[in-house]
């Protein structure tokens, strides 16, 4: 059985192709970076037509590398939502017009599911699980029981955390995306120069806020006229971190989860995965966190999620289109 993954829900054009025993046949991502540079962020309509643009190219070539021909799918699978409503419908449209075309079966996919199931691609994690999935347009922490049963813990109140460091970088003119740049620059500065705000929130509460630590940044740089932009990557990075690890931390103790997973593109950050698997290792809890490839946006991860439905319920809704505000059933 070969599953299709299409995932279009930001300014990734991603297509994976897998089988039922998670053997990855191709994995091709065009990131839109240089595209939205120049403007600091992702421009929607940019990033739509960008996908109008390659979605065919990139299938064609997906297919090339996994040595099969389109009718050899068996089941297409694509993001749904979140994300944004133009880009999703590149892929929306394109699957089912693929499903349509040649009677294949198509799943909508929620994108959050699919950087919670990225763990799978590379590794066998046991339920129940606490995955905290942490990118630019997302920070949440859930309680996963099983496939499907994804119980959120918390999510933030404000700014995502990679948003946060596309912020930060934005602030002192580093460039975009943030997170890579900070992440290189803070190498080489001290992490406990500055103290930056801890957002815990309270005890018993999994939310996450880091518009505080970020207004703290832009203080920061406005009221010192000297400073290492080093020792501030490496501060603000550390805030981070540590915010993780106590959430991560009080979840793990009250719900009684020995396994811990860390995806989406913030899991990226070698700094942050690194502190992450210290502190598991020091408690005694097993830690897991997709390649990088893997943690920013992919189709194989959507490819993934898709059998995992279909494994569910073969049966599926070829009436329902895309969501730019998509929720995971229990969220
Ligand atoms: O998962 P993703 O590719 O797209 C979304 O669904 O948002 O994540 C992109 C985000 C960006 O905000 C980017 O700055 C952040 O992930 N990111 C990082 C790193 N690499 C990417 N954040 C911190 N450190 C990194 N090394
Ligand atoms: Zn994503």
């Amino acid at each position: 059985m070969y599953i299709l993954g299409i995932e279009t829900s930001c300014d990734e054009t991603a297509i994976g192709i897998i089988d039922e025993n998670l053997k990855i046949y191709a994995n091709v991502i065009y990131s839109q970076i240089k595209e939205h540079k120049i403007f600091g962020g992702v421009v929607p309509e940019i990033a739509s037509r960008k996908h109008i643009e390659k979605i065919k190219i990139l299938s064609e070539e997906a297919f090339k590398l996994a040595n099969l021909n389109v009718d050899e799918i068996d089941i297409i699978s694509v993001t749904q939502g979140p994300g944004l409503i133009g880009s999703l419908l590149v892929g929306v449209n394109f699957a089912k017009a693929i499903a349509y075309a040649l009677e294949k079966k198509l799943y909508f996919i929620n994108h959050i599911e699919g950087h919670i199931l990225s763990v799978f691609i590379e590794n066998s994690v046991d339920f129940p699980f606490l995955s905290l999935v942490a990118s630019g347009g997302h920070t949440n922490l859930f309680l996963v029981k099983n496939f499907g049963k994804y119980n959120l813990l918390g999510k933030t109140l404000d700014d995502a955390a990679g948003e946060a460091f596309d912020k930060v970088a934005k602030m002192l003119n580093l460039g975009y995306p943030g997170g890579p740049i900070v992440e290189k620059l803070a190498q080489n500065g001290d992490e406990n120069s500055i103290a930056f705000p801890k957002s815990f929130i309270e005890k018993d509460n999994f939310n996450f806020s880091f518009s505080g630590l970020k207004t703290a940044v832009r203080n920061f740089i406005a009221k010192n006229k000297e400073f290492k932009i080093e020792d501030v990557c490496a501060s603000f990075q550390k805030s981070v971190a540590d915010v993780f690890i106590f959430k991560i931390s009080e979840a793990a103790k009250k719900y009684n989860v020995k396994n811990i997973c860390f995806s989406g593109g913030v899991a990226c950050n070698t700094y942050i995965k690194s502190r992450i698997n210290e502190f598991c290792i020091n408690n005694k809890l097993n830690f897991y966190s997709p390649s990088p490839i893997y943690c920013t946006d992919n189709g194989v991860m959507i490819a993934l999620a898709g059998l995992q439905h279909y494994k569910k319920s073969p049966d599926f809704k070829f009436k329902l289109s895309a969501n730019a505000h998509s929720r995971l059933s229990n969220l």
